[in-house]
């Protein structure tokens, strides 16, 4: 559909030519992604910490971006490691998030082009942000500042993805609210699912009191080894409980995935014919095509407030926990 028009757009830089031969190197990806009808807004969230959010958010990101689609990385944690792995500075002075949330500042005068991935954007998040947390309980709207600083940036998007902070804190209600998708994604490992119900009881009392159209949309294992059984019997309980969510394909533990960050890229740029980069094109295929594919239409043609149905996540009952401290 977007085949031709998909290759103009990518830049013709070396890296950009593998990346796209990459892209090419899955069949099925050179037929294009569907685009959504609506921009997706999907939050990447988990409290735990180094369990791929980072990670896979910007790789989704970068492998729906080399499809052709406009996608936005929103980094909304205070380390700035999505930024980094984007390859965006930084520093200090930088304009970033924090001025969008704390100092109302319009998104459009933050966001920066991706170097080397056309067609992918992002709002770097400085050091600053650390002290969001904390300055946003007296703000007005201090829940949904992000959301109003996306439904008034006015550019053309197909994606936008959220990397939340490792905790529950105002900065992931804030991408609570702001996004219409939650995507969880689950280290393979024997503590992946403690915690867990605490955030999806998070999810459930942000849909009810602040944003009905909230739903955890998509789950993706990371860092699966399939040498050792507990990987595999931890997959199949994430695949138990959350048959409709999960992604069938899990992103293997890959050196390629974790080299990336450090030369500023997303490993489908620093290595795409890398079996890190190949799984995360084709979850990210998945991604793309379960939203407008057979039993998979929820997105396209409903507006954000609607219900969500059919999702089967077994989210806990609302008012066992505080979920806005
Ligand atoms: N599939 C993978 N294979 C190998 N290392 C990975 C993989 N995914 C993530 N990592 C590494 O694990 C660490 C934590 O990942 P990260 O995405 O930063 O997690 P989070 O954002 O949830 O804290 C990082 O050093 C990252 O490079
Ligand atoms: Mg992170």
């Amino acid at each position: 559909m977007q085949d031709s028009e998909t290759v103009d757009q990518i830049d013709d830089t070396p890296i950009a030519r593998a990346a796209q031969a990459a892209v090419q190197a899955i069949g099925r990806a050179g037929e294009g992604l569907p685009r959504p009808a609506a921009t997706r807004v999907i939050v990447v969230a988990n409290q735990k910490g180094g369990v791929g959010k980072t990670t896979t958010t910007v790789n989704m990101a970068a492998s729906l971006a080399m499809h052709g689609l406009r996608v936005l990385v929103v980094d909304l944690d205070p380390q700035g490691n999505a930024s980094t792995a984007l390859g965006i500075d930084h520093h200090a002075e930088v304009p970033s998030i924090y001025d969008v949330l704390v100092e109302g500042k319009p998104m459009a005068d933050v966001v920066q082009p991706v170097v080397d991935v056309e067609g992918l954007f992002c709002v770097p998040a400085t050091i600053d942000l650390a002290g969001a947390e904390i300055e946003l309980v007296s703000l007005v709207a201090r829940e949904s500042r992000l959301q109003r600083a996306i439904a008034a940036y006015e550019q053309p998007l197909d994606y936008i993805l959220i990397d939340c902070p490792p905790s529950l804190g105002l900065l992931t209600v804030n991408a609570l609210v702001a996004g219409r998708e939650v995507l969880i994604p689950i280290q393979c490992e024997y503590y992946a699912l403690e915690g867990l119900g605490q955030l999806l009881r998070n999810v459930e009392l942000v849909r009810a009191h602040l944003n009905p159209a909230l739903h955890v949309s998509t789950i993706l294992l990371t860092m699966y080894d399939a040498r050792t059984r507990l990987a595999a019997q931890v997959a199949e309980e994430v695949r138990t409980h959350f048959r409709n969510e999960v992604l069938s394909t899990a992103i293997p533990r890959s050196v390629r995935i974790s080299e990336a960050p450090s030369y500023g890229q997303t490993v489908l740029t620093y290595d795409p014919g890398s079996t890190g980069a190949l799984s995360y094109l084709e979850a990210a295929r998945e991604l793309a095509q379960r939203a407008v594919g057979p039993g998979g239409g929820s997105l396209v043609g409903q507006q954000r407030g609607g219900s969500s149905t059919g999702h089967g996540a077994p989210v806990a009952q609302h008012g066992t926990t505080e979920g806005h401290q």
